[in-house]
């Protein structure tokens, strides 16, 4: 995953899995990404490229009602 701000381009090449019952805890500084990381996954950041899943069935083209459906 990729995400954009104007020019700033965080996260970049974001390649992340979370297993059923896992839990992950981003660590960074401040701008380091974790909210873009969230926003993209939940389709509510300005800009982003990747593929997104949710229990194996891609969610990126969703709307942000339907992704929040989920129960992401
Ligand atoms: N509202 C915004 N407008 C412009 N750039 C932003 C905005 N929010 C975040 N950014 C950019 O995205 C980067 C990552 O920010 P963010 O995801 O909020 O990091 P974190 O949550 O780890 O502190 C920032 O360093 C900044 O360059
Ligand atoms: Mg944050």
């Amino acid at each position: 995953m990729n995400a954009y701000y104007g020019n700033s381009h965080v996260p970049f090449d974001l390649d992340l899995e979370v297993a059923e019952n896992e839990v992950v805890a981003p660590l960074g500084h401040n701008g380091a990404g974790r909210t873009t990381t969230l926003r993209s996954v939940t389709g509510t950041a300005p800009r982003r490229e990747g593929t997104t899943a949710y229990q194996g069935t891609s969610i990126e083209n969703r709307s942000v009602d339907r992704i929040s459906n989920t129960g992401i």
